[in-house]
């Protein structure tokens, strides 16, 4: 039988940055949410320019949260008269929030009404805390958004999908070791499709300390993902890390 979930515990430093108590590290920096999605996140995998033309563009995200990543991620997509045909939005998360704390959360950090109105459709389709998938659809469904309610570490080795870009956003390696692990690089790196890239908030000097197999940290801070399975093409995945 599957484990009940665990849901995430809601709180805020003293200058109202959100924290979770069960990692001892914070959701975003201090800088603010949305500007780290935007440099860190969006920026880090060359979004939108990356997904014009394409029929369909997957991101992979490990640590769903509150979902500014997504909100930002479907706010570009909304904005730009170049974007793909549907975007496809697929995050894990072991710890979700219980709908009430989701609209706190909102409430006390989303100042852009633009991305608050996206946060308000989110949470009227928010689903059940119940362990497994959750597909949701916005925008007729043209943005599908897959919430797997999961360890990463159980969930990531049994998806299916080829991911054009990974949000790599499990909390500070030195803090949630087990985002970090060989074993889940491997499955990374078996989920990269063509050219997939990939952006992580932690520093390369976080990465380098972590055992994270098959992501090395190159000169300039850049990281490189070995995908190198038996019989498989070689595929690279590239980001830069922040320093
Ligand atoms: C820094 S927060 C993510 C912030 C989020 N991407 C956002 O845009 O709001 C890290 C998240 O990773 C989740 N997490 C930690 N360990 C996990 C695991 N083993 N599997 C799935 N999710 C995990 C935490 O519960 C937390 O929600």
């Amino acid at each position: 039988m599957t484990d009940p979930l665990i849901p995430a515990v809601l709180s805020f430093r003293d200058n109202g940055t959100p924290f979770s108590p069960l990692y001892d590290d914070i959701y975003h920096s201090a800088v603010g949410a949305l500007e780290q999605a935007h440099y860190v996140f969006l920026r880090g995998n060359a979004l939108p320019e990356r997904w014009h033309g394409r029929r369909v563009f997957t991101v992979l995200e490990t640590g769903f949260g509150m979902g500014i990543n997504f909100l930002m991620t479907w706010a570009a997509w909304r904005a730009d008269s170049s974007r793909c045909e549907r975007l496809h939005f697929v995050s894990t998360e072991k710890h979700p929030f219980a709908l009430a704390d989701l609209r706190r959360a909102y409430a006390a950090i989303l100042s852009d009404p633009a991305i608050a109105a996206l946060a308000d459709t989110l949470a009227s389709e928010w689903p059940m805390l119940v362990p497994g998938t959750h597909r949701l659809e916005f925008d007729e469904g043209r943005v599908v958004l897959t919430l797997v309610f999961a360890d990463a570490q159980q969930s990531l080795p049994n998806l299916r999908l080829r991911a054009d870009a990974f949000y790599l956003d499990g909390f500070a390696p030195a803090k949630n070791p087990e985002l970090w692990t060989p074993a889940v690089f491997k499955s990374l790196a078996r989920l990269a499709g063509e050219g997939a890239t990939f952006a992580t908030y932690s520093s390369a000097g976080d990465i380098k300390r972590a055992d994270a197999g098959r992501l090395r940290v190159q000169k300039g801070g850049r990281l490189r993902l070995e995908t190198r399975d038996a019989g498989r093409p070689f595929r690279a995945a590239l980001a830069r890390a922040p320093s």
